[in-house]
């Protein structure tokens, strides 16, 4: 039987290196894109040993480059696209608010547009995201599919836009388009600009002697933070489904920043207050204060729930950061 064609973009980023795995055992014939960068060293890291094994195809797209989006995918037809890439950073959007609006609103479009013309018969999985709700919480206090929209930053705006596009995409044309709105998730491959792996590096430095103080912002926020691992799984059961269709991804577990600090020193046997100071230059110009979601709809639709918790997550960061410094 022909393998099914699975276009990834953003090859490198946490999510698409694990869901890039996923895919390979299950056989699809995976390609990915990664765009130019001076460095190119630095640009697969996450995906090295995949592309050593030539497990994985890469391409360069750039989504502000609509011509390279449309070129992969009329050449490819690919069966299924995760629509990955974005400027992912919440603090960053807020310096980079334009990018931020091009590379995800805009980059999405081009995405939708070069489907709907070259590869229509292609199923598109779009990365939105629990940021899009803001500070919006139902009374019951869980956000869910339903939740009002009321992104609080650049990042939760772009993704808004490319939300609601995707929905016009799907009902104006028929496609095949499913936007999987996912809670906080991370991993030993989460970038270490986000503050839970900000967190566990740090202090793991400080328990070896090579670093002496943690600088973070509000300690107060709260997130629904799961593994990427369980979250990509999510992802390819979305486009396994007959209908497209929208779910929440995540734990129903919300956790202070303070709470993660707390857990990760404490397992570390450090007393964070020592360490741990306090920098506005980590504040938000709008913040968003609480998240926590209800994955009802994708527990009982896809048969989906989340295997890590919030502890065995953070314990197997923690390990990862210990034999990176550690290792002889
Ligand atoms: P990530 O690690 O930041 O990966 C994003 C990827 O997008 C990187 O490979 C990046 O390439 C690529 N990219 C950035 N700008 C691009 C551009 N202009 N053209 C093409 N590619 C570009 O993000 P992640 O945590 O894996 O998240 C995956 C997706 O899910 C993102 O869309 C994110 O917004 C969304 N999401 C994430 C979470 C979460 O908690 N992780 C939750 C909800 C939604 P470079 O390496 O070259 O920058
Ligand atoms: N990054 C960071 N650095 N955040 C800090 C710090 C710090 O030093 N100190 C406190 N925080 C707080 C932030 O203010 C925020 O409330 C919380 O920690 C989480 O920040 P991030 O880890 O940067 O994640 P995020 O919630 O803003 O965004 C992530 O989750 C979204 C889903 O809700 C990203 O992965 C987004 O791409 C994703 O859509």
């Amino acid at each position: 039987m022909k393998k099914k064609i699975a276009l990834i973009l953003g090859a490198n980023g946490q999510d698409a290196s694990y869901l890039a795995e996923l895919l390979i055992e299950k056989g699809y014939n995976v390609h990915g894109t990664i765009r130019r960068n001076s460095v190119p060293e630095s640009q697969t890291t996450r995906i090295q040993s995949l592309r050593d094994n030539n497990q994985i195809i890469l391409h360069y797209m750039d989504l502000t480059d609509p011509i390279s989006v449309e070129s992969i995918i009329n050449n490819l037809q690919p069966d299924e696209i995760y629509h990955l890439a974005a400027q992912s950073h919440v603090q960053i959007s807020f310096e980079l608010p334009k990018y931020t609006l091009d590379v995800n609103g805009g980059g999405t479009l081009a995405v939708l547009e070069a489907v709907r013309k070259f590869s229509p018969t292609s199923k598109i999985y779009h990365a939105a995201t629990s940021e899009m709700f803001g500070n919006s919480v139902d009374e019951d206090g869980y956000q869910r599919e339903t939740t009002r929209l009321a992104p609080v930053s650049p990042y939760g705006c772009s993704k808004l836009y490319a939300h609601s596009l995707c929905n016009n995409y799907r009902n104006a044309y028929g496609m095949f388009i499913t936007s999987g709105i996912l809670f906080n998730h991370e991993s030993p491959r989460r970038g270490i600009n986000f503050v839970t792996n900000k967190v566990v590096l740090e202090a793991v430095k400080i328990k070896l002697g090579l670093s002496n103080e943690l600088v973070l912002g509000n300690l107060n926020a709260m997130r629904d933070w799961g593994h990427a691992k369980d979250y990509v799984e999510g992802m390819w059961r979305m486009l396994q489904q007959e209908i497209p269709d929208d779910y929440v991804l995540a734990t129903g577990i919300s956790k202070s920043v303070g709470d993660l600090v707390e857990y990760v020193f404490g397992k570390l046997k450090l007393d964070y207050n020592e360490y741990v100071k306090s920098d506005d230059k980590f504040q938000r110009a709008e913040e968003l204060h609480f998240l926590q979601g209800d994955a009802s709809k994708a527990k009982e639709k896809l048969g989906w729930e989340p295997t890590y918790t919030f502890e065995t997550m953070l314990d197997e960061m923690i390990a990862h950061w210990i034999e990176i410094y550690t290792k002889k």
